[in-house]
């Protein structure tokens, strides 16, 4: 009998037990709750042949853009190439693959071609739309669920993370009423998919509806955040929230609470910490030992040479602590990295490089240099990767340049842009009433 998935997929390897388990970290890994990694090692004990549970763990090991699990993930890559695979699974283990090379659009496309044939493959869209998400692809973010979605319906089991995943491809993509009526027919499915309440949160982030976007987060907090390996990010969103309102204690206490209580040594997380302290920091915040803690954290992390995203975090951290030597040997590496043919050297050349120097620069007090360096970037920067929201740090960096510097007219333009999204934002009507004082 061949045994198959929830979704009709054929699997090799599996017996019965080995599928439910499977299916339930499928289902954790949608969601973003609970244990998927402990789950499928699970569904990998019942059944240590199983191929699409050693590349669901392959991709849970993949999946936060670290260094650390790579060489976990290409053992699992070893074992499933001495498995008799099917045609799907044999493409599964050539993506994973690719990640495991650094070669992320090829990845990405390997798992579209998936995709193309098999519509209801749903680890192939989740791992192909973080993807999306690492490399800045907004339209894919967008396009790579709208290929598949026509084929499924909410009789499809996970149909929820679909519609999820679309409304933060239609709110990177700027379709923000499609996206939020996408995020909430999703959660009306399934109130646990966390990634449909962060594409609330970010609907709420781009049309600067901040005092809803608090409540929301907060109403809803039962949803994205027990249980929850995606909290951090979500109360990072609500962090983002106070900071738009200009209540930076209030994303302090945040910060001290539940983004950085827990110290995660998940780089994502370590990514939101050290975002949410700069941003504290360009507003004069004197935030004590914070960032020395977390700057501990990145040192042994910065010869990776993995993800110039990640790198560029770890400059903030390492510059907030005073450690401005280690600061400029990132952009050392950096600068190495950009030299060589990769997909991270690409985006280290483009955005990682001239981002890591003007952050230093701006540390050194150069803020001309710093105006240089970030004006031209801030139109690229989506190809490093993240969310719109994520890189607004490259704006309030320059924003806060522009003012020391004393380039009252630049304040004042880009303070004119920040209100003509955001007309109700106390943070942008601040930076408006700062040019405008300054210049008289
Ligand atoms: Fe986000």
């Amino acid at each position: 009998m061949v045994v198959k998935d929830h979704r009709g997929a054929p699997l090799s390897g599996a017996n019965t037990r080995a599928v439910e388990l499977y299916e339930t970290a499928v289902c954790q890994f949608n969601c973003y709750v609970g244990d998927p990694v402990g789950t499928v090692d699970n569904a990998i004990a019942e059944s240590p042949d199983f191929a699409m549970a050693i590349a669901l763990k392959a991709y849970l090991l993949l999946s936060g853009m670290e260094r650390g699990p790579v060489p976990q993930a290409a053992e699992l890559l070893a074992k499933l190439r001495n498995l008799k695979l099917n045609d799907r699974e044999r493409r599964h283990a050539a993506a994973i693959a690719c990640l495991i090379d650094g070669a992320f659009n090829r990845a990405s496309e390997r798992l579209d071609d998936i995709l193309i044939d098999d519509p209801h493959d749903i680890v192939a869209l989740q791992m192909g739309h973080l993807l999306d998400f690492f490399r800045g692809d907004s339209r894919n973010l967008r396009d790579r669920v709208a290929r598949v979605l026509a084929e499924w319906d909410e009789h499809v089991p996970g149909y929820h993370t679909l519609l999820g995943m679309h409304a933060f491809g239609l709110e990177e993509t700027g379709d923000y009423a499609r996206a939020e009526e996408s995020a909430r027919r999703a959660l009306q499915f399934n109130k646990r998919d966390g990634w449909a309440h962060h594409a609330i949160a970010h609907v709420m982030e781009m049309m600067g509806r901040y005092e809803e976007g608090a409540a929301y987060m907060r109403d809803n907090e039962d949803g994205w955040a027990s249980e929850s390996f995606f909290q951090v990010h979500n109360w990072w969103h609500l962090a983002l929230f106070r900071l738009e309102a200009d209540q930076a204690a209030e994303a302090l206490k945040l910060y001290d609470g539940p983004i950085r209580g827990g110290q995660s040594s998940m780089i994502l997380d370590m990514v939101d910490a050290s975002a949410l302290l700069w941003r504290l920091k360009l507003r004069g915040i004197d935030l004590g030992d914070r960032w020395q803690a977390i700057a501990d954290r990145w040192q042994p992390l910065i010869e990776d040479k993995l993800y110039a995203f990640n790198d560029c975090h770890a400059v903030m951290a390492l510059i907030g602590a005073g450690r401005v030597g280690e600061a400029e040997r990132t952009v050392s590496i950096l600068t190495e990295t950009a030299r060589k043919q990769s997909d991270n050297a690409l985006m280290s050349r483009d955005v990682g490089l001239p981002l890591a120097r003007a952050l230093v620069a701006f540390e050194h007090g150069k803020y001309a240099a710093t105006i240089d360096l970030l004006r031209p970037l801030r139109n690229i920067a989506q190809r490093f990767g993240g969310s719109h929201a994520q890189r607004d740090l490259i704006d309030l960096t320059l924003i806060e340049a522009a003012y020391r510097a004393g380039e009252t007219s630049l304040v004042r333009a880009l303070a004119n842009e920040r209100l003509a999204l955001k007309p109700k934002s106390p943070l942008a009507r601040r930076y408006r009433d700062q040019g405008a004082k300054q210049a008289a």
